[in-house]
């Protein structure tokens, strides 16, 4: 039996790659010139899959060594200190016992390193530390880089989810030192929360503003995603219409991850050409999975918030104070104010000039459909 030529879920390499051609050769140049960027978008749109693409990329070609590091549920500095050094540790240096040596040699105030290993057999590196050498050891374990930079072989640290240190004051610190390390090392800032790397990046009391390249993702285009499904569906002796593969994409707009769910759940239920009647199926599918997602996120939301999104959904996210609709949902025009920006800040709704949209495509489906 073959295999299902999509995936969806987590990061994706070549074979499941579709375009970024142009992101691709403009995060390698920024990179290989030594900027610090940051990278969002709303969640599952492909930025780890991209950045990791364009790094692999880069030290296939010997041009970088690169560290990644996931921020995802971090609670605490020590947290940061331990994930990060443990991650330098196994990526900058092999195998164990010189691990340890050297980073002993380079950390002045020598804390103890401990290894453990996983039941595969990898190495798991952490320091223990007193309270009160936090800070220093912070400082120690953030120039750590520096101590590999060769001469034409630049180091990449890559921060994902770097919002979730917001609240761990650890900005100050992280930038004086990254400052210094000037176009030696690159940085990559990651995240899917708009709203509070906004705050980091854009606010002009905090250590990080206006200190990065802003690096924009945009959907993948329907051209290219044309070309992707028909020639997968090909590759594996099926048929997928145009027209169905429109389908498709109006619904998902080019989102990455739901172009790729729907693919692949049409594939999974086609035997030689999908038809109108697989796609409804396949569409059944996806919203029965997502539904209770979608149910938990709406209900989170205040009264007037619910209210805002119907406007927005029903209204296209233009001329939302239309006094019909606010008579309709008795709301007023200050509070539907006050729901948009709640709205924004909790990444549910962005906005351009053109008005307000959903983040999330399936999302405004399953709202326009309930
Ligand atoms: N270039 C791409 N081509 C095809 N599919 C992609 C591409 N990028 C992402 N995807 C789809 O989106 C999914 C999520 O990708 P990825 O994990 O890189 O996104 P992310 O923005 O880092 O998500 P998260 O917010 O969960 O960290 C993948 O599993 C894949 O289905
Ligand atoms: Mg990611």
């Amino acid at each position: 039996m073959k295999k299902n030529p999509f995936y969806y879920g987590g990061t994706v390499e070549k074979k499941y790659f579709c375009n970024r051609v142009e992101e691709l050769k403009e995060i390698k140049k920024d990179i290989l010139s030594g900027l610090n960027i940051l990278i969002y978008a709303p969640r599952r749109f492909g930025k780890t899959s991209l950045v990791l693409k364009a790094l692999e990329e880069l030290e296939k070609n010997n041009d970088i060594k690169f560290v990644f590091l996931d921020l995802m549920y971090l609670s605490t500095v020590e947290e940061f200190i331990n994930k990060y050094f443990n991650q330098l540790a196994k990526t900058l240096e092999e195998p164990t016992d010189k691990v340890i040596k050297f980073f002993k040699s380079i950390l002045k105030i020598r804390p103890n390193i401990n290894a453990s290993f996983d039941t595969s057999g990898n190495p798991n590196f952490s320091l223990s530390f007193s309270g009160e050498d936090i800070d220093k050891t912070l400082e120690e374990v953030l120039d750590i880089p520096l101590a590999f930079v060769k001469d034409n072989k630049k180091i990449v640290v890559v921060f994902d989810e770097f919002q979730e240190t917001i609240n761990l004051k650890l900005e100050s610190k992280l930038r004086s030192v990254i400052q210094t390390h000037s176009n030696k090392i690159a940085y990559i800032f990651m995240g899917s929360k708009k709203s509070l790397l906004h705050q980091m990046f854009l606010n002009k009391n905090r250590p990080f503003y206006k200190s990065v390249k802003h690096f924009k993702i945009k959907e993948i285009q329907s051209d290219d995603w044309d070309n992707f499904i028909t020639s997968k569906f090909l590759q594996t002796d099926k048929k997928i219409d145009n027209v169905i593969i429109d389908k498709i994409l109006n619904i998902t707009k080019g989102f990455p991850y739901y172009t790729q769910q729907f693919a692949y759940e049409i594939w999974n239920i086609t035997d030689k050409i999908a038809d109108e009647l697989i796609f409804e199926k396949a569409l059944k599918t996806i919203l029965d999975r997502e539904e209770d997602l979608f149910s938990v996120e709406f209900d989170t939301l205040t009264p007037n918030q619910k209210k805002a999104l119907k406007i927005v959904v029903s209204k296209n996210g233009k001329n939302l104070y239309d006094e019909q609709y606010l008579a309709k949902y008795r709301i007023k025009t200050g509070s539907i104010q006050t729901a948009l920006k709640g709205l924004l800040e909790k990444d549910i709704l962005d906005k351009n000039v053109d008005g307000y949209y959903f983040q999330d495509p399936l999302f405004e489906y399953w709202m326009q459909h309930i």
